[in-house]
């Protein structure tokens, strides 16, 4: 049955599943014509469990068409997350032509046993039929997931990363067939420890203005520091049998909660990294406030590696492709909000919003006492509705951080649904930018040019209907505002 609420929070431009439960993004592909998003499905209940591989083609990675199930669950597990590559000098020997063709790699899961099977597509992604002599790699672990492979062109060989996940390791592996697989190394306990290491993803990554450098992306759940799920990223170099990381730095690819076994398309032209994250948190993702479905995937996003103000290697984040769903720009003239003050304008009904905007609050009063400095230069954005409910990000000036407080939307409360986040931009700067998109349950916002990226669900229980601009301790002078509805241009 359909309720009312899933309805309300049906994002719009965001993949979800029609009904059933979704977590992780599998397979991420693109086959030179359709991106291919595979995902962890349970079509028959809104629950994890019987775990099958959902499917969705697009050729734009935002308007999605939802295709049969590819993956089953059958008599030897559930079809846990993987990948799919292709094949394409046959290497397998699997296909019928030196063409090749699209293989699947994923665990089989039982609650004694993970191993990984191989199964290839004679159709282009659309059905998958099992190698015969499964699973092709077993170490007799019941904690052994989540492969993903990569073609290495130097070393010619095609390499695995695997989550031993309860040794909080990351096993590599290498193969010339996609059925034989050597262990070439591991990799930690390294940065967060948690209970479980998941979903690790390896890839080179441009650096902008220049080179590239290696990155491990490694899921972690539970125990992030925001609670919960998280995916943490190292920067480093891979030989082709071992990756070392550059320094001893966790990254986290989120300041807030809710992006989560984050992983990297395969085969995309010109060396672009794009990645897509699951919308969502173990800790409460069975329990959300929608019935007949629940899961949602973050906007794919190009990843790139940029020199920080203070010359550090970080991950930046930028959502791709959104420009071509802008509708006409919603008006907002005020460039100048003095302090005390706050404009506001009215926000079209349902549908998924844009926000771009980059601001410089004030200089503070020289002649504050010393206490009232903390107290001063804040730049609130609000999201509200008549009902008194607000989903706010705002800026404080004086440290240079920026919070998000999901806290005063009424839709949905569960103990380790967190309310309030933060992030450190640059310090000691007045100047912040943002790029937000706002569809539904789900928020994501890129600060200081995609360095700080916050994802969180929303739950608010009416629709939010303004945006208001607030400033109190000190003025702040708007650079530069757009607001956009985000519309579809081709039905689901
Ligand atoms: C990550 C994960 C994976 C596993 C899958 C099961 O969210 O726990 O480790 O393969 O989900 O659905």
């Amino acid at each position: 049955i359909k309720t009312q609420s899933d309805v309300l929070y049906r994002p719009l431009i965001h993949f979800s599943p029609t009904t059933g439960f979704m977590n992780d993004p599998n397979g991420l592909i693109f086959d030179g014509t359709h991106y291919h998003l595979y995902y962890q499905y349970d079509p028959f209940a809104p629950y994890a469990g019987h775990v099958h591989w959902g499917h969705a083609i697009s050729t734009d990675m935002l308007h999605w068409e939802d295709q049969p199930i590819a993956i089953d669950e059958t008599k030897d597990g559930e079809a846990f997350t993987g990948c799919t590559v292709l094949d394409v000098k046959n290497t397998s020997g699997l296909f019928d032509t030196d063409k090749g063709g699209m293989a699947a790699i994923y665990t089989r899961a039982t609650p004694h046993k993970q191993t990984q099977y191989l199964a290839i597509s004679k159709d282009n992604g659309q059905s998958f039929t099992e190698y015969a002599h499964n699973p092709v790699l077993d170490i007799g672990s019941n904690s052994f997931r989540d492969p993903k492979i990569l073609f290495h062109k130097p070393t010619n060989q095609w390499v695995m990363v695997i989550a031993k996940s309860r040794l909080h390791q990351i096993a590599f592996y290498a193969s010339i067939d996609l059925i034989h697989w050597t262990h070439l190394s591991d990799f930690g306990p390294s940065g967060l420890f948690g209970v479980d290491y998941e979903c690790p993803n390896l890839l080179e990554i441009p650096v902008e203005g220049g080179g590239s450098r290696w990155v491990l992306f490694v899921s972690v759940n539970p125990g992030g520091p925001t609670g919960g799920s998280i995916t943490q990223y190292f920067i480093g170099d891979f030989d082709g049998s071992r990756f070392t990381p550059g320094d001893t730095v966790i990254g986290l690819t989120d300041f807030a909660k809710d992006a989560y076994a984050l992983q990297l398309y395969d085969n995309m032209p010109n060396g672009e990294a794009v990645a897509i994250a699951w919308l969502g948190n173990w800790q409460y993702c069975q329990e959300l406030p929608t019935h007949s479905w629940r899961g949602a995937m973050t906007l794919p996003r190009t990843l790139a590696l940029r020199h920080d103000a203070a010359g550090w290697l970080r991950l930046a984040q930028k959502p791709r492709g959104v420009e071509a769903l802008r509708g006409a720009e919603i008006a907002f003239p005020t460039r100048r909000i003095a302090a005390g003050s706050s404009t506001q304008a009215t926000l079209p009904l349902g549908g998924a919003l844009e926000l771009v905007m980059s601001v410089t609050v004030d200089e503070r009063p020289h002649d504050l006492p010393l206490g009232d400095k903390g107290r001063t230069g804040r730049f609130v954005i609000v999201f509200g509705n008549e009902q008194g409910e607000s989903l706010t990000i705002g800026f404080d000036a004086f440290s240079g951080q920026l919070w998000l407080d999901r806290n005063d939307l009424n839709g949905f409360s569960q103990p380790f649904f967190t309310g309030q986040f933060s992030t450190a931009l640059n310090p000691d700067d007045r100047h912040f930018d943002i790029h937000l998109i706002l569809d539904a349950c789900t928020l994501e916002i890129f600060a200081n040019g995609g360095l700080s990226v916050g994802t969180a669900l929303i739950f608010p229980s009416n629709p939010l209907t303004f945006l208001r601009l607030e400033a109190s301790g000190a003025g702040a002078s708007i650079e530069n505002l757009a607001l956009y509805p985000l519309k579809k241009t081709m039905p689901r």
